[in-house]
């Protein structure tokens, strides 16, 4: 896989993709936005992908949010297609089957906030910085971000973070949710390493299924909720996985999960 604005590596089952504009903090262009769903969708079907690790290039920035340079000659009508291919990016991110775990330094901010909260696990680094500054420039995070940071946090909060604009360090982050795993500048890479190792390692059957559920939790009624829970843990259950899991504890050796 080639693209103008990603680079990608693979190390054992592990894809990492890096958003590489570095000279633009790993701002959101359209280009961006296309290579990064081409990807997702490749890596979707890709058998030996088991975990995928999104960071940006750069010691700056994960992602400092939508390319401004971009938007600012946009009419509303090309900025609202362009909101509607974000959403569907973040979309694909949630419904990919591998966990996606985001690994961010410096700057977090506003389309760049929201990339990583769709992510499965968000690792960060110290000194990273998060915020939603739209309302700075006049716009809202208009690319599902209210919504999003609503159900991750709860709206209190979340209100706060977008009506101000104001930045934030990882700490706090951490504090709120919007980070999962909080570490030292120099741990991030090994941290964010050994995650993606770790559910690599997991059965692809069990990992996907459980995705789906997770998902649906948040957009259904309680009782379809468990009920579509139950449904999927009986597809993991009859899964040959599920059985070399059992068996490999029962044997006292490792798994090895075939994702079947
Ligand atoms: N879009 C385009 N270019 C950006 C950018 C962005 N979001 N963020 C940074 N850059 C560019 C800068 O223009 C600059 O380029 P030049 O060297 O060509 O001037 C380069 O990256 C380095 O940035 P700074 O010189 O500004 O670096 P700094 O250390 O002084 O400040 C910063 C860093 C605080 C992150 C600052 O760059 C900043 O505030 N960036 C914008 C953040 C922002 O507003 N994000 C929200 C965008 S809108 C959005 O995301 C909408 C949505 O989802 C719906």
């Amino acid at each position: 896989m080639r693209y103008d604005t990603l680079a990608i590596s693979r190390d054992g089952a592990v894809t990492t993709v890096t958003i590489d504009r570095p000279e633009a903090l790993n701002a959101l262009n359209r280009q961006v936005f296309t290579d990064l769903a081409d990807c997702f969708d490749r890596l979707a079907v890709d058998p030996d992908t088991r975990a995928i690790v999104l960071r940006g290039a750069g010691e700056r920035a994960f992602v400092a949010g939508a390319d401004i340079k971009e938007m600012v000659d946009m009419s509303a009508a090309a900025a609202v297609a362009r909101s509607w291919q974000g959403m569907l990016l973040y979309d694909r991110i949630r419904h990919q089957p591998q966990p996606v775990i985001a690994s961010v330094q410096g700057y977090a901010l506003g389309g760049g906030m929201l990339l990583a909260m769709a992510c499965d696990i968000r690792v960060a680094a110290d000194s990273a910085e998060f915020g939603y500054p739209e309302i700075r420039l006049g716009i809202f995070p208009g690319t599902g971000g209210t919504v999003l940071i609503d159900r991750l946090i709860g709206p209190g909060t979340a209100r706060a973070i977008s009506l101000t604009g104001e930045r934030f360090p990882a700490e706090r982050a951490y504090q709120l949710g919007i980070v999962t795993h909080l570490v030292a500048d120099e741990a991030l890479a090994a941290e964010t390493g050994r995650l993606a190792e770790l559910v690599a390692g997991y059965s692809p059957v069990a990992l996907r299924e459980l995705k789906a559920v997770l998902n649906a939790s948040l957009e259904l009624d309680f009782e379809t909720a468990r009920r579509t829970e139950l449904a999927a843990y009986g597809r993991t259950f009859a899964s040959a996985d599920r059985v070399e899991g059992m068996r490999a504890f029962i044997d006292k050796r490792p798994p090895r999960f075939e994702g079947l």
